[in-house]
C-alpha cells in the first residue's frame, strides 16, 4: 500500500464499509437481496448525521420552511394524478440468450451475462427484445383482499406526500408563498439495474424540500436553491474538484419538470447525479387540483388566486454517503506502517472522538479514562477503546473517520494531563484533562476543510 495516488474505487469503499461496520448486504445469511443493504453501527451514525445536518439547514435555520413527515403508502390516486402510473417508467429490454434484463437507455453501461463479458447487443449471440417500458414503483395491496380494489403502491418519492397536504400545511403553518415543505423518508424504486453499492438502491431515505413560490418568481429561486444545495456540500467537506453542476436538457427531463439542474459528485463510476434541483412549475398543484377537486391553490391578502409554482431539491442519504466516503478515503504510509484513513468532516464522522488508556491493565488509567469517556459521552457520540495495542486502536479510529484520540498514559498519572491526536496531521499535544471537553466543543464548531483538496 503505496500513498494513494490512485483515484479511490468503489471495491475499496466496498470493502472498508463492510470491514469496519457501515454497510453490510442486507438478509445475508439467505445469499441477500439483489442491491439491498443494511447498515451497522458506525453506518447508522454517519447517516444520523447526514439527516440532521440537512434538516437543520433546511428547517432550523430558516424561518420559511416546515418539516412533515407524510405516509409511505397512500391513496393511489395521488399516483395517477402525479404521472407516475402512466409515467414513471423506463425502457426495459430482455436478452433471450443470457436472460439478463438490462436499461435500453444504458447498454452502453451495462454488461452481458455471458463470458467474455461484453455489452449487451455486442455480438450476434445476443438477441435482445424490443424495449417496452417497465413502472418502477412497487405494488402492493391494502387490508386483507388481495384485488385490484386493493391495490397501492410504496411511493417513489417523498414529494407527493407533500403535495396533498399544501392545504392543510398552508393553512396551519401560517406561510405564504414563499415558504417550503421538508420531508425526509424511505421511497421505493424497483430500479431494472440497481448497483454501484449504494449508489442505485431499491429502498432509499430521500431528503425532499419543495419551495413554493409566485410563479413569476420561479427561476429567480431555482437559481436560488442550485446555490445553496451546492453549498451545503462543500460544507459537508466534499472537495470542490469533486462537484459540478449540469443542466438537464430537454429529452432528459422528467414529466414534470420544466427545467432541472444536477448537482453531479466524482464517483469512481465517474460524473453522477448526487442531487437534482427541479422546477416543477405548477404541474403537481395543478394535477391534484383536478383529480381530487380540491383547490390547491393560494389566496393572497387581496384576494389574487394563483397556483404557486414548486421548486425542489432532492437528494438520497445513500448517494451523499457515497460521496462523503469516496472524498474522505485515503490509504498511506505512517512510519513504515500502513494505514487507511477516512478523512470526514467531523459534522459527518460517526464517532467524535476516542477515550484510549495507553496500558488498560493500569488501574491508574483506567479508571480515568473511563471517567472521562463517561463525561464526554453525555455530550458527544465518543467511543472507550480498551481493545489492543495503542497502535492498532488508532488505525482502528482512522478507518472510521474519528477526528481525534485523548489517550491517558502515564503521564497522566503525574500531571492530569492527556494527549490529543490529531486524526489527518498526526500531530499530539497535551491538555489538561478537566479541559477536553472544552476543546472538544470548540474543535467541533471549528471550520473544516478537506486536507486532500489540492
Ligand atoms: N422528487 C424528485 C425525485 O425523486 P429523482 O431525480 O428521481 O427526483 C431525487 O430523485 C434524488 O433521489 C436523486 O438525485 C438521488 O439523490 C436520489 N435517488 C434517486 N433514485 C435513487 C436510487 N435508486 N438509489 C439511491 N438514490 C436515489
Amino acid at each position: 500500500m503505496a500513498d494513494q495516488a490512485q483515484p479511490v474505487t468503489m471495491d475499496q469503499i466496498v470493502s472498508l464499509s463492510r470491514r469496519r461496520g457501515f454497510v453490510f448486504p442486507s438478509s445475508e445469511i439467505y445469499g441477500g437481496l439483489g442491491s439491498t443493504y443494511d447498515y451497522g453501527h458506525y453506518g447508522v451514525l454517519t447517516k444520523n448525521n447526514i439527516r440532521s445536518l440537512w434538516f437543520r439547514a433546511m428547517v432550523q435555520e430558516r424561518d420559511d420552511i416546515v418539516a412533515l413527515d407524510s405516509a409511505i403508502i397512500l391513496n393511489p390516486r395521488v399516483w395517477e394524478a402525479s404521472g407516475h402510473v402512466a409515467g414513471f417508467t423506463d425502457p426495459l429490454v430482455d436478452c433471450r440468450t443470457c436472460k439478463l434484463r438490462f436499461r435500453a437507455d444504458q447498454l452502453e453501461f451495462a454488461r452481458c451475462g455471458r463470458k467474455p463479458s461484453k455489452r449487451p447487443g455486442e455480438t450476434p449471440d445476443c438477441d435482445l427484445t424490443e424495449p417496452r417500458q417497465f413502472n418502477l414503483m412497487f405494488e402492493t395491496h391494502v387490508g386483507a383482499l388481495k384485488d385490484e380494489s386493493s391495490a397501492a403502491y410504496l411511493r417513489p418519492e417523498t414529494a407527493q406526500g407533500i403535495f396533498v397536504n399544501f392545504k392543510n400545511v398552508a393553512q396551519l403553518a401560517r406561510r405564504k408563498p414563499p415558504f417550503g415543505i421538508a420531508q425526509v423518508g424511505k421511497s421505493f424504486r424497483n430500479e431494472i439495474t440497481p448497483g454501484n453499492f449504494l449508489f442505485r438502491v431499491r429502498e432509499f431515505e430521500q431528503m425532499e424540500m419543495e419551495f413554493f413560490v409566485p410563479p413569476a418568481e420561479a427561476a429567480g429561486w431555482h437559481e436560488y436553491w442550485l446555490d445553496q444545495r451546492l453549498s451545503w456540500h462543500r460544507s459537508l467537506g466534499l472537495r470542490e474538484e469533486n462537484l459540478r453542476l449540469r443542466e438537464h436538457d430537454e429529452t432528459e427531463r422528467s414529466h414534470y419538470s420544466s427545467a432541472t439542474s444536477d448537482i453531479e459528485y466524482l464517483y469512481p463510476i465517474g460524473w453522477q447525479e448526487l442531487e437534482g434541483v427541479a422546477n416543477r412549475g405548477d404541474y403537481d398543484l395543478t394535477q391534484h387540483t383536478e383529480h381530487s377537486g380540491t383547490k390547491l391553490e393560494w389566496i393572497d391578502p387581496d384576494g389574487n388566486r394563483y397556483t404557486p409554482h414548486v421548486i425542489e431539491p432532492a437528494v438520497s442519504i445513500e448517494r451523499i454517503f457515497v460521496a462523503l466516503l469516496c472524498d474522505a478515503y485515503h490509504e498511506e504510509v505512517v512510519g513504515e506502517r500502513e494505514r487507511v484513513v477516512l478523512r470526514l468532516h467531523p459534522a459527518v464522522a460517526p464517532v467524535k472522538a476516542a477515550i484510549l488508556p495507553l496500558i488498560p491493565r493500569d488501574e491508574g488509567m483506567a479508571t480515568r479514562a473511563r471517567a472521562l469517556y463517561e463525561e464526554l459521552r453525555r455530550y458527544h457520540l465518543v467511543e472507550h477503546d480498551e481493545g489492543g495495542q495503542i497502535g492498532r486502536r488508532y488505525r482502528r479510529q482512522d478507518e472510521i473517520g474519528t477526528p481525534w484520540a485523548f489517550t491517558i498514559d502515564e503521564q497522566t498519572l503525574q500531571d492530569e494531563t492527556v494527549t490529543v491526536r490529531d486524526r489527518d496531521s498526526l500531530a499530539q499535544e497535551r491538555l489538561p484533562i478537566g479541559a477536553v471537553r472544552g476543546w472538544l466543543d470548540d474543535a467541533l464548531q471549528q471550520e473544516w476543510s478537506s486536507p486532500q483538496a489540492p
